[in-house]
């Protein structure tokens, strides 16, 4: 979608976010923190929050995206792909050569996505989502170019 904006948040968007996405526990100081430390990234369609993507560093250094989330009346248009493509233009000028991401082991249609934005299986960890889930985590790293 042409008129689709993608962008760096600003801490006004906060309200927006938190009324978009799944993570509705998500403490809006947390999320304000995030938005200062420029690692939340959002899709607009005129003024309309429609998809949010989030991306921290592990270990400082290397960048994984934490979550992805798209309205879903807007689905299967481009926009996540569109906002994996900003981050990934971002951390190239910013000189990394790695993103990765995880997602649940039995949840497959995020698998299917990141594999089509060439994203790679590397690695599945056990017990990293106790308590809440007994679920694997499964991770993918692409090479940023
Ligand atoms: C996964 C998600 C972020 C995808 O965003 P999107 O904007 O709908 O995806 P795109 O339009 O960029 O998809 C590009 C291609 O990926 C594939 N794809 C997209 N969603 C898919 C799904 N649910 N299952 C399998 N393949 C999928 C399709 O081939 C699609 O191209 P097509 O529509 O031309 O066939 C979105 O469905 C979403 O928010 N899901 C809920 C949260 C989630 O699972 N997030 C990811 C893990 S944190």
């Amino acid at each position: 979608m042409e008129s689709v904006i993608t962008r760096f948040s600003r801490v006004t968007d906060c309200s927006s976010i938190k009324k978009l996405q799944t993570q509705r526990d998500l403490q809006s100081k947390i999320l304000k923190f995030q938005i200062l430390q420029k690692e939340v990234i959002v899709a607009k369609l005129k003024k309309e929050m429609i998809g949010v993507l989030k991306f921290e560093f592990l270990w400082t250094y290397q960048p994984l995206i934490t979550h992805v989330f798209i309205d879903e009346r807007y689905r299967r248009l481009g926009i996540g792909t569109k906002l994996v493509q900003y981050l990934e233009k971002y951390l190239i000028k910013k000189g990394y050569q790695y993103v990765f991401t995880s997602s649940y082991e039995d949840i497959k249609d995020p698998h299917k996505w990141y594999e089509i934005q060439e994203f790679k299986p590397c690695g599945v960890v056990d017990k990293i989502n106790l308590p809440d889930s007994t679920s694997k985590e499964i991770f993918f790293y692409k090479r940023l170019s």
